[in-house]
């Protein structure tokens, strides 16, 4: 990213410059502005009309797609160039899916037939629970997805276990029958601390039973051997699968359990069609190009550092952790793949929490806050369970949330609203600045058809491949994920100082906390 010296970056800065003193509520004036920040694909729609965005900056941020050579970068994604260059491995989560080629040698139907089949064979069986371990990618895709489709579910129960605090696995296990529980031991590595010493606890748990009742998925099957489990047992992936792009995988092996192997085919279906619109459709067309640039947008030129998500989908309330771990992960960076200084703003933080919860709590400080945070809302046109007229409130609560940030409501509104209410002027003056909303605060709106496997599918899709293009455009890896591998490796030091009472070798900050941990917990 060269935002300094670049035309193009130049012309957007002008365009900020413009749009920036205009309110939303002047632009939404423009009749025609709307239809033209609207695009499609099938029933999925991104709407960027509440953005303070218009067609000519849009355009402009189209050719900064084209400057950073993304299709270039995608295609090299496609054929399997080792584009995580740190790692020296390349980025080929599409061909789990089928919506790329797979390299050479590696059996990517074989594996899934097999990993699909096991599942079909659980569904038949006398398992009345399954319980996967695994952590960050090898647990929030999985998760995730086994609530989104909760209707779909017809299997045995799900369970995901992932924190290293002892209470995640003992609430999860009470009340679980050893004896018609499957225990899937979910790791790339196979090496991570907490699904490791999950595995080990659940292992004693199973007793005589284990390792019959324990599966294994991961890219190192000779640790999984290891560990106990059976060759059988055992379901692989490849070092081109980033852990964050692995629901796709056997990774989502509790999920098959759990749905069948018919909808998570169509979870695949849905995914492989987003990747083709994002291989073919022209970049001005092109969904996931469009949402990375919008980020962009808010990120860089707008300067805004978080975005709330909120899904107006009670389902997709795992959805905001499984997204923060894809955007914060990937392009949390701040050098470039060629290790210089990124040379601007990268990943922002993503928080949020599913609608309507949200609007009571922390909506008060998007509509009248200090800061400006932009929004990403979904919602989907059908639901799933309720009936029309309920889902009918959903969505009107989710379009006005929208409405409200970007048009606020005015003093004058508010003073007008008052006085019919039979306030008198002393009062007006006072309640007006506590009442009026500034608005002039953007969002983008999602829409669907409804959630299902293929709609699922679809949107994961388009987050991650937004997440491409971003990183693309600043430049960054955005796949590696160096910066948390110290953290464990100081834990690892710690451990012994903690769980034994060894001496520890710290920093007097850390030695005066290990040593309050120990007195307390003596
Ligand atoms: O700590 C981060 C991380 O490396 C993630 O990228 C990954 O998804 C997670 O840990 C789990 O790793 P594994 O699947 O190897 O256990």
């Amino acid at each position: 990213m060269n935002a300094e010296t670049d035309g193009t970056w130049r012309r957007l800065r002008e365009h900020s410059r413009r749009l920036g003193p205009v309110h939303l509520r002047q632009l939404l004036r423009d009749e025609r502005r709307t239809p033209e920040l609207v695009a499609s694909l099938d029933d999925l729609t991104l709407d960027f009309s509440r953005e303070k965005l218009d067609a000519a900056a849009l355009e402009d941020l189209v050719q900064l797609a084209r400057n950073a050579d993304v299709e270039g970068m995608r295609e090299r994604m496609v054929a399997a160039e080792p584009i995580n260059s740190s790692e020296r491995r390349a980025v080929l989560h599409m061909a789990l899916r089928g919506g790329a080629p797979a390299p050479a040698g590696a059996d990517v139907v074989v594996e899934r037939d097999r990993f699909l089949d096991f599942a079909e064979q659980v569904r038949a069986g006398p398992f009345r629970d399954v319980l996967s371990l695994g952590i960050g990618g090898s647990h929030l895709g999985p998760a995730m997805a086994a609530r989104a489709l909760t209707p779909d579910h017809d299997g045995p129960r799900l369970h995901h276990v992932s924190n290293i605090d002892g209470a995640d696995l003992a609430d999860t296990v009470r009340g679980l029958d050893p004896a018609r529980t499957l225990v899937i031991v979910c790791s790339k590595s196979f090496g991570t601390l907490e699904t490791m010493a999950n595995a080990r606890l659940a292992r004693a748990w199973l007793g005589d039973r284990a390792p019959a009742h324990m599966v294994g998925v991961s890219a190192n099957p000779a640790a999984c051997r290891e560990f106990g489990i059976p060759q059988d047992r055992i379901f692989g992936f490849w070092d081109w699968v980033g852990g964050r792009f692995s629901v796709w995988s056997a990774v989502g092996l509790s999920l098959a359990i759990g749905i069948g192997a018919r909808r998570f085919r169509s979870l695949l279906s849905g995914a492989a069609d987003m990747d083709r619109h994002f291989r073919s459709a022209p970049l001005r067309h092109n969904l996931p190009v469009l949402h990375a640039l919008v980020g962009i947008w808010r990120r860089n030129l707008m300067g805004w550092p978080s975005v709330a998500l909120v899904p107006y989908d009670q389902r997709l309330d795992r959805f905001v952790a499984f997204i923060q771990q894809l955007e914060m992960e990937s392009n949390g960076k701040r050098v470039t793949r060629d290790g210089e200084p990124a040379g601007g703003s990268t990943s922002p933080v993503i928080w949020g929490e599913p609608g309507s919860n949200a609007q009571h709590s922390f909506f008060q400080f998007l509509h009248q806050g200090t800061d400006t945070v932009p929004v990403d809302f979904l919602i989907a046109a059908r639901p799933r369970d309720a009936d029309r007229g309920h889902h009918a409130l959903l969505q009107a609560n989710c379009l006005a949330q929208g409405q409200a940030l970007a048009l606020g409501r005015t003093a004058d509104e508010v003073a007008a609203a008052l006085r019919a209410g039979g306030e008198d002027e002393g009062a007006v003056a006072r309640l007006v600045p506590h009442l009026l909303l500034p608005g002039d605060r953007p969002s983008t709106t999602v829409t669907y058809r409804s959630l299902d496997p293929y709609s699922l599918g679809r949107l994961v899709a388009l987050y991650e491949h937004r997440v491409f293009v971003q990183g693309v455009i600043w430049g960054v890896n955005s796949h590696d994920q160096w910066g948390v591998e110290h953290g464990k490796v100081l834990a690892d030091g710690l451990i012994p100082a903690l769980r034994d009472g060894a001496a520890v070798e710290a920093d007097p900050s850390t030695r005066a906390l290990v040593a309050r941990l120990r007195d307390l917990g003596s």
